[in-house]
């Protein structure tokens, strides 16, 4: 993903720039750029490809120092990796680096270029500078007017902005993207992406809350909510070498990779899904025509991410899809061949279970895709084709934001491949693409459930049996559900398709038994809606996960209900399981487990 740094310090920013975007590296990125300011001047410097080809650039250009400056590292979404679209971006008086996606970017293009805006990029980035210079020349007070220009964005973003002329302002805004405020140890003020790109010029960090802008000077800095308000937030002490496992501001690692996951789906997506124009590239040159079956093996919540991926890719594709555990599968002597596209999912790439299965394949002759979160682990090495997730470093044991990032991946290639087969035409995959590009925001706004699933998990941690319902791809989010609860509260959980309970699970039913049940309003909605009246009538304690609508129809029966934001049944699965990650986190946390590092867990089963 895209990496931010600014610095208002009165002098000498360039050295302090290229040194944070060398810190940001590990982002993934494929252009950088920087810009200061200067006696009314401004200064810019960009180049694709590597930092090496910037400083070299800056080198031969001459450095034009400044007491101000922004820099950005940048991972294509809307735009190819040119110069043109490397981000400083300048409009009038406005520099500007942005990491995120804006969602409404077009209309508001179109909007800007009626009334004839000149586009110099193709990135949604430039038009926010035009918002915000075309609303100072409305409202000279500039921290009302970059607020009003920014409220008017629709997606997630982080940015860092500099106005010509005002060389003592540092402006910062965040929503869904991650972005810090350091108060220098020295001096002055720096905004970056995280507390490592700032680690060294401070170690009293910020961490700026969903919606907050911060006006910063070399003296002070102001922070403003999304509600305009002035507001104070806590200053946290980051040693240095802490920052490269930074908690941020969260008490667990889990936390805060929960609240990574608008920032690192829209990375893993960037990957694969063109902002421009909706379309899907796999980098594996996979001939879908030449296989008869689809086999997706893994373990654990690989394994739910594997089975949700079932049911989109057989209804993109109509090919027949298998998914297994990994320690089964590999010793079933299970009939593999050259006409199987085998599919192995994994966060570590190094689970034996699943490592053993692609070995398998491999060897019977499949063709073998390993989508993984670490590029240089093994099942990377071995498999034919790679499709990787860019969730970043995942530390804690209960995956999340992996989870996210390998569902997303599914769902691309369940699109890329549904197309290349002819089973969906172009048209069908263009929809389902853009309904994609809609997930940062949509997983940021899923997160407003938080209250309430912080008071249901005061009475979840006094139980000690639970059950999690669904139906179609709420299934495997059921399953997915109850495995987070199990594996960091020790709760006995099971998650169950909603359609088996009267073949025998029926019977635990009484008043003593929570059941999460997941209820998007889809296609098995109202099948679902049966098992709920029915579980009801037997005293169960039901707490529905629905949409706004629904929600109200299920507490007319007196039972509970949580509201998410609508979605179409294609992102139920992302949108469904932001609250059952945010169950299991916060009856751990009122239980007291270690929500890192459960007992008995690892993070990568590397043995059998
Ligand atoms: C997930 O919360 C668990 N830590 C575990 O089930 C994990 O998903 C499983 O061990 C597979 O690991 P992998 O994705 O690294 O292969």
């Amino acid at each position: 993903m895209c990496g931010i740094i600014g610095i208002v310090t009165g002098h000498t920013v360039v050295t302090g720039l290229i040194s944070s975007l060398k810190l940001l590296e590990y982002r993934g990125y494929d252009s950088a750029g920087i810009a200061t300011m200067q006696d009314g001047q401004v200064w810019r410097e960009r180049a694709a490809g590597k930092l090496a080809n910037l400083e070299k650039k800056i080198k031969d250009d001459g450095v034009r120092e400044g007491g101000i400056g922004i820099g950005h590292t940048r991972w294509a979404t809307h735009g190819a990796p040119t110069e043109g679209n490397a981000h400083p971006h300048i409009v009038d008086n406005v520099i500007i680096v942005h990491n995120g996606i804006i969602e409404n970017y077009a209309e508001l293009r179109d909007e800007l270029l009626e009334n004839g805006a000149n586009m110099q990029s193709e990135t949604d980035t430039e038009v926010i500078g035009h918002l915000i210079s075309q609303q100072l020349k409305i409202d000279k007070n500039i921290e009302t007017a970059v607020q009003t220009a920014i409220g008017k964005l629709t997606g997630a973003f982080a940015l860092a902005i500099m106005i010509k002329g005002e060389e003592n302002l540092l402006i910062g805004a965040r929503k869904g993207c991650p972005l810090v405020v350091g108060i220098g140890d020295v001096e002055g003020h720096y905004i970056g992406s995280d507390a490592l790109a700032l680690s060294p010029f401070s170690r009293q960090i910020i961490y700026l809350e969903e919606g907050d802008f911060v006006f910063a000077s070399k003296e002070d800095y102001r922070i403003f909510d999304q509600a305009g308000t002035l507001v104070t937030r806590d200053i946290n002490h980051v040693e240095v070498q802490s920052a490269t496992m930074d908690k941020g501001n969260h008490k667990h690692y889990m936390a805060k990779e929960f609240f990574e996951q608008p920032d690192v789906v829209q990375h893993t997506l960037a990957h694969y899904l063109n902002m421009d124009d909706n379309q899907i590239n796999i980098d594996a040159n996979l001939d879908i025509k030449k296989f008869d079956r689809i086999i997706i093996v893994s373990c654990g919540t690989s394994y739910y991410a594997a089975s949700v991926a079932k049911y989109w890719l057989e209804e993109a594709t109509n090919m027949s899809v298998e998914v297994d555990v990994a320690s089964e599968y590999r010793y079933r002597n299970p009939p593999l061949n050259a006409k199987c596209l085998f599919i192995v999912v994994s966060q570590s790439g190094e689970t034996a279970d699943s490592l053993a299965a692609l070995r398998l394949a491999k060897h019977k002759g499949a063709t073998t895709v390993a989508i993984v979160n670490v590029s240089t682990s093994t099942m990377s090495r071995e498999a034919d084709f790679v499709l990787p997730t860019f969730a970043g470093i995942e530390v804690c044991v209960a995956s999340t934001k992996a989870f996210m990032c390998q569902i997303s991946v599914l769902a691309t290639l369940s699109i890329a491949l549904g197309k290349a087969i002819g089973h969906i035409n172009a048209d069908q995959a263009t929809t389902m693409a853009s309904d994609l590009a809609q997930l940062p925001r949509l997983i940021n706004d899923a997160f407003m459930v938080e209250p309430e699933i912080k008071e249901l998990a005061h009475d979840i941690s006094k139980v000690e049996h639970m059950l999690f319902l669904g139906r179609n791809t709420s299934f495997p989010i059921a399953m997915e559900g109850a495995l987070k609860l199990k594996e960091i509260t020790y709760i006995h959980a099971e998650g169950y398709a909603a359609g088996e309970l009267k073949h025998g699970p029926i019977a635990l039913i009484d008043e003593k038994m929570p059941l999460i049940i997941i209820a998007p309003d889809n296609e098995v909605y109202e099948k679902t809606r049966s098992n709920i009246e029915e579980i009801a009538a037997r005293g169960g304690d039901i707490t529905v996960l629905t949409t706004q609508k629904r929600a109200k129809e299920i507490r007319k029966l007196g039972l509970k209900a949580i509201a998410l934001p609508d979605c179409s049944s294609f992102l139920a699965p992302f949108i469904y399981t932001v609250p059952v990650q945010l169950l299991a986190y916060h009856t751990a946390v009122h239980m007291g487990t270690d929500v890192d590092q459960p007992r008995n867990l690892a993070k990568s089963v590397t043995v059998e």
